[in-house]
């Protein structure tokens, strides 16, 4: 398992392997990895022949307020996850390499990027748009698996490749979650115990909207209302939570086709966001 540092070297290499026949996956990450990325790497070992993981925490994803300084890194536990999990070559560029002096390009998605995150996080998803660009552009893979963990992300990709025509198949992949039901992320390491424990509300919260939708509630409103009663005894504000159509991100009033169900809320100084889809 080879760790290659800079676009040339990852483009030479991954080219090499696929005119030998080989079906190349790429799974983009910022590190610090844990069972969630792991799934995605075991997912594209599964469909390709060679699975590229990229590790590199994205400076321009994050805003002035946030916690690029502090991300959390851990190259070695990284390298030996992904040996695990299948994968077969890791590309981990430099800031330098990624962006050197005089860049100034950027890919920007338009509807998909502006409500839920993209409304609490200005910026966030060009970031993101043009870092998976460059990602796609270095590696060129058969096929890119994201999590459905961040789901408006995986929307605006999947946007992204289809609308500048990358040739590339945008894999969504179920959100992996701890025992007790919060989903796994990065930044769960920045919880207080106290904190991690008033976490929980935030997937039981989608539980009860699940049951009520169950039950055959159909109403946004009413099913939001219920989202809200769960967080507000936990004591925790959330950013947004909101039901949009599952593709679109269209605002729904009433719960007809999958619906995606989202939510951000920040426990402490940690932004934790998870989601649900309804009705699919
Ligand atoms: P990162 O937060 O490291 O996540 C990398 C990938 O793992 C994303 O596709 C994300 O949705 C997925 N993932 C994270 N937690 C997950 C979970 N609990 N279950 C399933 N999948 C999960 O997302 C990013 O990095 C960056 O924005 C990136 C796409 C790499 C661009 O910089």
């Amino acid at each position: 398992m080879k760790v290659i540092e800079s676009p040339g070297d990852i483009r030479e290499e991954v080219g090499r392997l696929r005119s030998a026949g080989a079906r190349v996956g790429l799974v983009p990450t910022m590190g610090y990895l844990h069972e969630g990325h792991a799934s995605l790497v075991r997912g594209a070992a599964v469909a390709c022949d060679l699975v590229v993981v990229s590790i590199f925490v994205n400076p321009i994803q994050f805003g002035p307020n946030e916690d690029f300084e502090r991300y959390p890194r851990d190259m070695a536990r990284d390298l030996e996850i992904c040996r695990e999990a299948g994968a077969g070559l890791i590309y981990a560029p430099t800031v330098e390499k990624m962006y050197p002096t005089g860049f100034q390009t950027g890919v920007s998605v338009g509807r998909l990027s502006r409500p839920l995150c993209g409304a609490m996080r200005p910026g966030h998803f060009d970031g993101v748009a043009t870092v998976v660009a460059k990602l796609l552009n270095a590696v060129r893979p058969d096929m890119a698996f994201f999590g459905e963990k961040d789901f408006q992300q995986l929307l605006v990709i999947r946007r992204m490749a289809r609308d500048l025509d990358m040739g590339v198949e945008i894999v969504g992949m179920p959100i992996v979650r701890e025992a007790d039901g919060l989903a796994m992320s990065s930044r769960n390491v920045y919880l207080s115990i106290a904190e991690r424990e008033r976490a929980l509300c935030l997937s039981r919260s989608l539980a009860t909207a699940r049951s009520l939708f169950a039950g055959g509630e159909k109403d946004a409103a009413l099913l939001l209302k219920g989202v809200a009663e769960v967080l507000k005894e936990a004591g925790v504000t959330p950013e947004y939570a909101e039901l949009r159509d599952v593709e679109t991100l269209e605002e729904v009033g009433r719960v007809e086709g999958p619906t995606l169900l989202a939510l951000a809320a920040r426990l402490g100084a940690t932004r934790l966001i998870d989601n649900t889809v309804l009705g699919r």
